[in-house]
C-alpha cells in the first residue's frame, strides 16, 4: 500500500531561507534579516485576528476615519497595532509610517534605532472584511538616509528604486507570505498546525501576457479617453487582441497576487474624482512594484515606472498599472504623450 506523505518535497522555513539569503552578502549584519524575521511575526499574529473575524467583536467599522478621511475598520486598526509593536523594538528600524496614521511613528524612548525605514499597509482591502474576501498587508523597506539616529521624513521620501526588500501577506484561502529583497520574489505558506511559514512558491515569475484584467469600471465616466481605448483593447474590442478575462475583488493585495501567479494586469487609473488615483505610493504601489518587476513584470503610472517616481508627501496617491510586462507596455501605446521615454 503505498502511503501518501503530505509533508513537501524540502521543509525550508522562512527563517531559513531568509539565513540563507543573507549568506549571499557576506558584509551583511543581519538588521534586515531581523526586519523579515519580525514581519513574519506580525504576519502571523494579524492572521490570527482575521481568521478570528466574526467570532469575536472584531467585524465592522471602527467609528473612526484615518488621514486620508476613510472610515477605519477594527481591523484595521488592531492590525496597524500589532504591526506597530512587533517591529517597534526590534533594533533595527529608525521609524516607521502606516496608512493608519498621518505622520512617520518615531521608535520610542528607551528603544535602539537601527538604519531602516518601514512603511505599510496594515490591512488591504478592509471594505472586504465583513464579507469574507481576502485582505492583506503590504510592507516595503527603505536605508535611512539622513544623519542622526531617528528617522526624518525625508528618509520616507524616496524613489521605489530605493527599496530593499518589500513583500505582502494574504489571508485568503491559506495565508502566504510573498517577498523580495532584489534576488528573485518567494512564497512562504502558513502551516497553522506549526506555526511557520515554509517555502511553497520559490522564484515566482510572472507570464510575460496576462489573461486577467483587474479594473473597476464602475468609473469608466470619468477616465480620459485614452483610458477608455486602453480598456477596449484589453477587452479585445478593438480588434487587436484576444478579450482578456475580467477579475477584480475590490483588495489589491488579491487581486495582484492572483495575476502575479495566472499573469495579468491591474489597473486603476487616474480619474476625475480621484485625479491623481486612488492607490498609496510608498505602501501600496512601490513595494507590489517591487515584486512585480523582480518577477519579470512591469508597474507604471501611465507615464513612468513606478519605481522612479520622487515622492513629495507620505501618502500620495498615484495612478497604477502594474503586472505583466506585455500588458504594461500596452498601456505606453495609449498614454505616453510621443516623444516621452516611458
Ligand atoms: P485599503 O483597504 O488599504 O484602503 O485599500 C483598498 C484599496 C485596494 O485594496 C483596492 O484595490 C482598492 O482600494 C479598491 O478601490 P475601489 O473600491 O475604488 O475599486
Ligand atoms: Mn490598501
Ligand atoms: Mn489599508
Amino acid at each position: 500500500m503505498n502511503v501518501v506523505h503530505n509533508t513537501p518535497v524540502s521543509v525550508v522555513t522562512i527563517e531559513r531561507f531568509i539565513i540563507e539569503q543573507e549568506r549571499l552578502y557576506p558584509e551583511a549584519s543581519g538588521e534586515l534579516s531581523g526586519v523579515l524575521y519580525d514581519l513574519a511575526l506580525a504576519a502571523k499574529m494579524i492572521a490570527n485576528k482575521v481568521r478570528m473575524a466574526g467570532l469575536v467583536d472584531i467585524l465592522g467599522g471602527n467609528e473612526t476615519e484615518n488621514v486620508q478621511g476613510e472610515a477605519q475598520q477594527k481591523l484595521d486598526v488592531i492590525a496597524n497595532d500589532i504591526m506597530i509593536k512587533a517591529m517597534d523594538h526590534g533594533g533595527r528600524l529608525c521609524a516607521m509610517a502606516s496608512e493608519e496614521e498621518p505622520d512617520i511613528i518615531p521608535i520610542p524612548d528607551g528603544f535602539r534605532c537601527g538604519k531602516y525605514c518601514l512603511m505599510f499597509d496594515p490591512l488591504d482591502g478592509s471594505s472586504n472584511i465583513d464579507v469574507n474576501v481576502p485582505v492583506g498587508t503590504i510592507f516595503s523597506v527603505v536605508r535611512k538616509v539622513t544623519r542622526g539616529s531617528a528617522g526624518e521624513m525625508e528618509d520616507f521620501l524616496q524613489p521605489g528604486r530605493r527599496q530593499v526588500a518589500a513583500g505582502y501577506v494574504i489571508y485568503g484561502s491559506s495565508t502566504m507570505l510573498v517577498y523580495t529583497t532584489g534576488q528573485g520574489v518567494h512564497g512562504f505558506t502558513l502551516d497553522p498546525s506549526i506555526g511557520e511559514f515554509l517555502l511553497s512558491h520559490p522564484n515566482i515569475r510572472t507570464p510575460e501576457r496576462g489573461k486577467f484584467l483587474s479594473v473597476n469600471d464602475s468609473y469608466e465616466q470619468h477616465w480620459e479617453e485614452p483610458v477608455r481605448a486602453l480598456m477596449r483593447r484589453y477587452r479585445g474590442m478593438d480588434g487587436v487582441q484576444k478579450a482578456m478575462n475580467v477579475r477584480y475583488v475590490g483588495s489589491l493585495v488579491a487581486d495582484f497576487h492572483r495575476n502575479l501567479l495566472g499573469g495579468g494586469i491591474f489597473v486603476y487609473p487616474a480619474n476625475a474624482k480621484s485625479p491623481r488615483g486612488k492607490l498609496r505610493l510608498l505602501y501600496e504601489a512601490n513595494p507590489l512594484a517591487f515584486i512585480a518587476e523582480q518577477a519579470g513584470g512591469a508597474a507604471s503610472d501611465g507615464y513612468q515606472r513606478i519605481l522612479d517616481i520622487n515622492p513629495s508627501e507620505l501618502h500620495q496617491r498615484t495612478p497604477l498599472y502594474m503586472g505583466s510586462k506585455a500588458d504594461v507596455e500596452t498601456v505606453h501605446e495609449f498614454l505616453t504623450p510621443a516623444g516621452v521615454t516611458a
